[in-house]
């Protein structure tokens, strides 16, 4: 059985870093971090990661017939202020869901949003619908003296509601054990990375595996209607669409967000909503990869 893209919300970002603010303290330039990465700005917030959670799922206005229908409510972050109780747990509340609801946060980093709508679909019956929320306030994950990694990071959180369908489900998934990106609890939380060896998964693995889930579901790339790839570097989305083809279908918003980290694909899901972009019958492929290191990537029914 497949899974069905049924709504999504994303957190109304409201602080706005432009590049010039790390021209003033480091030695960068606007011209440098727009033609290595294509990030304009990025939101550093101050809300955390459960007030823009919660702040996502109110987006979709969900009806008291589609709040009985959630039976998983996942929320994928690797920045949370909450370790107990979790955020998923901290939505049901608030929103009333059911109490046979199966809650539960994840971090698989970037990842994580894809790899939840995964992990929900294997606990859901047909007709019932799963809740996948990506969260992130990196900025207080920053070191805010590295050029090479503080330009990259932004916050934000997207909520997208999928339901479990008849149709077949494609999807492919893989873990490389590394520390190329890695972040340790502690005073001094800070996020560290080794870009090139990421910049060289991503290159390497994206196309391997977007080709994998279509072939496995006999499908051409013009069949999909929507790439949603995880919002790393406008090079890497360059990149991938020149080996899979139809760059216009990649549906992209980190000039304006940066890397947003598990939060990237669901904001762009609840933008393409807001724009009224999707048609019943369309078809999305959303990928995630990053840390861990970590990938994953489904066909998803509009
Ligand atoms: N401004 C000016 N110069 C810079 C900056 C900056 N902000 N950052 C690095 N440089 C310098 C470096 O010091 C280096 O200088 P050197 O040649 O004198 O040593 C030079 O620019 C080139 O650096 P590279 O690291 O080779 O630059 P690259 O083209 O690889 O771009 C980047 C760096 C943007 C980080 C790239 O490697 C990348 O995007 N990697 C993937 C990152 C990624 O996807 N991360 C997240 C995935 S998962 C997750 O999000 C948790």
């Amino acid at each position: 059985m497949g899974l069905k893209f049924v709504k999504a919300g994303h957190y109304n970002s409201k602080n706005a870093v432009k590049n010039s603010f790390f021209e003033s303290y480091l030695d960068t330039s606007d011209e440098w971090i727009v033609q290595r990465t294509g990030i304009e700005t990025r939101y550093w917030e101050d809300s955390d990661v459960k007030d823009m959670s919660v702040e996502s799922v109110k987006k979709l206005n969900l009806t008291s017939g589609e709040i009985e229908k959630v039976k998983v409510i996942i929320v994928a972050t690797l920045s949370q202020d909450y370790i107990m109780p979790s955020i998923s747990s901290i939505i049901q509340r608030e929103f009333q869901f059911g109490e046979d609801v199966f809650a539960l946060d994840i971090n698989m980093a970037c990842t994580g949003f894809v790899g939840g709508a995964i992990v929900a679909h294997q606990m859901l019956r047909e007709g019932e619908y799963a809740l996948i929320v990506g969260a992130e306030k990196l900025s207080k994950l920053v070191d805010k003296g590295d050029r090479s990694t503080v330009m990259l990071f932004g916050d934000g959180a997207g909520a997208v509601l999928f339901e479990k369908n008849l149709k077949p489900f494609y999807y492919d998934n893989g873990t490389m054990g590394s520390d190329d990106l890695k972040l340790l609890r502690g005073d001094d939380e800070k996020i560290y990375m080794h870009g090139q060896n990421i910049y060289k998964f991503a290159l390497d693995i994206v196309p391997k595996s977007l080709k994998n889930i279509l072939e496995k579901s006999s499908t051409k790339p013009e069949e999909i209607d929507y790439f949603v790839l995880h919002q790393a570097n406008l090079r890497i989305i360059k990149a991938v669409s020149k080996k899979i083809g139809g760059l216009e279908k990649y549906y992209t918003n980190l000039q304006r967000y940066g890397n947003t980290s598990s939060a990237s694909v669901p904001i762009c899901l609840g933008e393409m909503y807001e724009k009224e972009m999707f048609r019943e019958g369309q078809k999305m492929l959303l990928f995630g990869f990053g840390g861990g290191l970590t990938f994953a990537g489904a066909i998803v029914d509009v």
